[in-house]
């Protein structure tokens, strides 16, 4: 009986159809943002993350990881996981494969954080790598993040190269495919945006030179793994970690079609930008428009939804997927919750970036406490 209605309200809702991205066969449009969750001791996926992300698989589904280092000078938070190393390729394979025995599609989201670390993360202590030596100025969260230093021109085609062969690792460790962090301040950004680039370089400058980075990265992951498995975020409008851009519209614009020059390119996902609240409700405004209307491929957007906004986006064709950050995380069975419009879990702010491998993580209830050990949701 309860299936029944499930697979009644499933019908109407737009969020709750079937779509092809690529090759891939989605049965619903609800993905999972990347969420950092510092669970990673050394570096290393653990075990545990079997649990966290086989709790959000469903057949069909559209997982992407958390963000995943690409070097070792890539990191900038505590326990966030990599993929440079074989060690850490083999401790992805068995989280990947078991998030496909569920029936889920699963994207490694692949970055490299600039100059958004400390000389602590860094091996031997050095500075953080940046396009610039600038340092991002410290604001009242305490965080001070260390002055970095600007990567010579002759550089750049190595770090160029520790995201070609990370994609190539994700592959080998089962992936699905790669997303490109290309948002939210960290390294690609830091040459995108004109606030934080003030190279003189080919890397620098005019808008083709600061974006000349992050399309080395595309075109060399594309010719590594195929355009077919490769998607990026991107965030213009946001201004995190001092990362802002005096024509996001012309920034983000400029990015898709550099996308499209990749005739198979998969999916272009980005952050709206923040959000005004409207007579107490968050207003998203839909800023993303002329980016997916330009982008040939799938489009995803994040940033903000809930059900009935995330409705409306797939059925005003405003987004083909909707990706769900702190509402997947405190909801594992997200999708089955949207399609029986059940009410949600609040996430707890203070436990999404603790160390512990339970808490916070994997111990949100599900609707359903069967769910819990189930292998499908169709
Ligand atoms: C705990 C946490 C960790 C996050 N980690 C990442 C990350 O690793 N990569 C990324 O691109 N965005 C990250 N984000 C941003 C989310 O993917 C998402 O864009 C953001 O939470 C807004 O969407 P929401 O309103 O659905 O939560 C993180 C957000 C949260 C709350």
């Amino acid at each position: 009986m309860a299936h029944q209605t499930e697979k009644d309200a499933t019908a109407a809702i737009p969020l709750m159809t079937p779509y092809k991205m690529g090759q891939f066969e989605l049965s619903h449009r609800v993905v999972l943002a990347p969420l950092t969750r510092n669970r990673s001791y050394g570096n290393v996926p653990q075990p545990h993350a079997v649990v966290y992300y086989t709790q959000r698989a469903t057949r069909g589904g559209l997982l992407v990881t958390e963000a995943t280092g690409v070097s070792a000078t890539a990191q900038g938070y505590p326990d966030t996981p990599g993929i440079w190393t074989q060690e850490q390729v083999e401790a992805w394979k068995p989280i990947v494969d078991a998030v496909h025995r569920k029936g889920a599609i699963f994207f490694c989201q692949i970055w490299h954080v600039g100059r958004v670390s400390t000389n602590d993360y860094q091996p031997d202590g050095q500075a953080p790598i940046s396009s610039t030596d600038k340092q991002i100025t410290p604001d009242d969260s305490g965080v001070v993040y260390s002055k970095p230093r600007r990567l010579r021109t002759d550089e750049i085609r190595q770090i160029v190269d520790d995201f070609r062969r990370t994609a190539r690792n994700a592959i080998e460790a089962g992936f699905d495919g790669v997303e490109i962090h290309g948002a939210h301040g960290y390294l690609l950004e830091q040459f995108m945006k004109d606030g934080a680039n003030d190279r003189t370089d080919q890397y620098g400058g005019s808008l083709e030179n600061r974006c000349r980075f992050v399309v080395e990265v595309i075109d060399a992951i594309v010719a590594e793994i195929g355009a077919h498995r490769v998607g990026i975020r991107l965030s213009p409008f946001l201004d995190f970690m001092d990362c802002v851009d005096s024509d996001p519209v012309a920034l983000g614009s400029y990015m898709v079609q550099q996308l499209n020059k990749h005739p198979k390119f998969l999916y272009c996902h980005m952050v709206e930008p923040r959000m005004a609240v409207v007579e107490g409700r968050r207003k998203i405004n839909h800023g993303l428009l002329p980016f997916r209307k330009q982008f040939n491929g799938t489009f995803i957007a994040a940033g903000g939804y809930d059900r009935e906004e995330g409705n409306k986006v797939v059925a005003d064709d405003y987004a083909d997927l909707v990706a769900y950050g702190r509402l997947f995380l405190a909801n594992p069975d997200l999708p089955k919750r949207f399609a029986l419009n059940a009410s949600l879990n609040k996430y707890n702010r203070s436990t999404f970036y603790i160390k512990d491998p339970v808490v916070g993580y994997t111990d949100y209830p599900f609707l359903d406490e069967n769910d819990k050990d189930s292998a499908t949701y169709a």
